[in-house]
C-alpha cells in the first residue's frame, strides 16, 4: 500500500517514525511531505525516505494520505488539493475539524476517516481514536486498524466524540507531564534535592500503571492501598481536594473540548 503523510511537524513525525517498520518490512511505502524547507532539511538527514518536493507530487500515485498540518492551516491545504484526491482514503488527525469540512473541499470520492493521536505513538504506546467518515466502511476500518495499530491503541468511535477524545487522550500527555512537574516540585518543596525527586516521582508513576495494570483493579481501590487512617496520605488527599482538584482537572478538559469544537470556525 502507498501512503503518504502531509505536514511533518510534531505529530507527523511521530507517526512516519511509528510506520517505518513497516516501510521496513515492505508492508508499505512512505512517502512525506513538508512546506518548511527548514522542517524538510531536519527530515532528510534523519530518516532514510523520500521526501516529495510538492503536493502534487505526494499525491501521485498514493492510497492513503495523512494529514498532519495545524487546524488553521487545513482549509488552504484541503482546497489546494481538491479533485487530485479523486477517491483516495484520507485519514485526518486534525483537531476539531470535521470530516464534513474535509469533505466540502475536496474531491466527492474521497474516502475520510477522523483520527486522534496522541504523543506517545512516538514510542509504540500512543491511544488513537478514529472516526469513520464520508464514503468509508469496513474495508478502510480495516486499513486504518492495520496501519496505526503499531502505535499504539486503536479504538473505533463515533465522529461526535472527537472532540472529547482530543481533550482527554489527544491533549492528555500534557496533563500527565504537568502532574509530574508539579510532583517533583513538591518533593523539592518538601525538602529534597531536585533530581532525586525526579527520580523517585518518575517511578512511582511507572510503578502505580504497572500495579493498576497487573491487579485489573479500579484507580478508587488503588487509592484505598495507600491510604491508612489518620494517616500522611489522607491528609494529602484532604488538601488537595479542599482545593478542588478533581473540578480543576475536570475543567481543564472541558475547556480542551470546548476549543475543539470552535477550531472548525476560525
Ligand atoms: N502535537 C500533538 O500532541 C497532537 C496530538 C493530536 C493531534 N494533533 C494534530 O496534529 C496536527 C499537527 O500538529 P503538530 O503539533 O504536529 O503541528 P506542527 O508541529 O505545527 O506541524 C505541522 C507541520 O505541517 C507543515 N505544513 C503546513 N501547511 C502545510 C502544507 N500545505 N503542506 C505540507 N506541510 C504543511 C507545517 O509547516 P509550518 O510550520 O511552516 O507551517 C508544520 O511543519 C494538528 O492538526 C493537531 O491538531 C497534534
Amino acid at each position: 500500500m502507498k501512503c503518504g503523510i502531509i505536514g511533518l511537524g510534531k505529530m507527523g513525525e511521530a507517526i512516519l517514525k511509528g510506520l517505518l517498520p513497516q516501510v521496513q518490512e515492505g508492508e508499505i511505502t512512505l512517502a512525506g511531505y513538508e512546506v518548511s524547507d527548514q522542517r524538510r532539511r531536519e527530515l532528510e538527514g534523519r530518516y532514510p525516505l523520500p521526501l516529495a518536493s510538492s503536493l502534487q507530487e505526494v499525491l501521485k500515485g498514493t492510497e492513503v494520505i495523512l494529514i498532519a498540518v495545524k487546524p488553521q492551516q487545513m482549509d488552504t491545504l484541503l482546497t489546494e488539493m481538491g479533485d487530485l484526491v479523486g477517491g483516495k482514503l484520507l485519514l485526518s488527525i486534525a483537531a476539531g475539524i470535521p470530516s464534513s469540512f474535509i469533505q466540502k473541499r475536496v474531491s466527492s470520492h474521497a474516502r475520510i476517516v477522523r483520527v486522534m493521536p496522541n504523543t506517545p505513538a512516538l514510542v509504540g504506546e500512543g491511544a488513537l481514536a478514529y472516526a469513520l467518515g464520508p464514503n468509508t466502511g469496513s474495508n478502510e476500518r480495516e486499513i486504518v486498524e492495520k496501519l496505526l495499530s503499531p502505535l499504539g491503541i486503536v479504538i473505533e468511535v463515533a465522529e461526535d466524540l472527537m472532540d472529547a477524545v482530543t481533550a482527554l487522550s489527544g491533549s492528555g500527555p500534557a496533563y500527565v507531564f504537568l502532574f509530574l512537574q508539579a510532583l517533583s516540585e513538591a518533593g523539592v518543596k518538601v525538602g529534597l534535592p531536585r533530581d532525586l525527586a525526579h527520580t523517585l516521582i518518575l517511578q512511582t508513576v511507572k510503578g502505580s500503571l504497572r500495579l493498576l495494570e497487573e491487579l485489573k483493579g479500579h484507580p478508587a481501590l488503588m487509592m484505598e492501598m495507600v491510604t491508612s487512617p489518620g494517616g500522611t496520605t489522607i491528609a494529602a488527599l484532604h488538601a488537595m481536594e479542599r482545593a478542588g482538584i478533581r473540578g480543576i482537572i475536570m475543567d481543564g478538559v472541558e475547556a480542551a473540548a470546548q476549543r475543539s469544537k470552535e477550531l472548525a470556525k476560525e
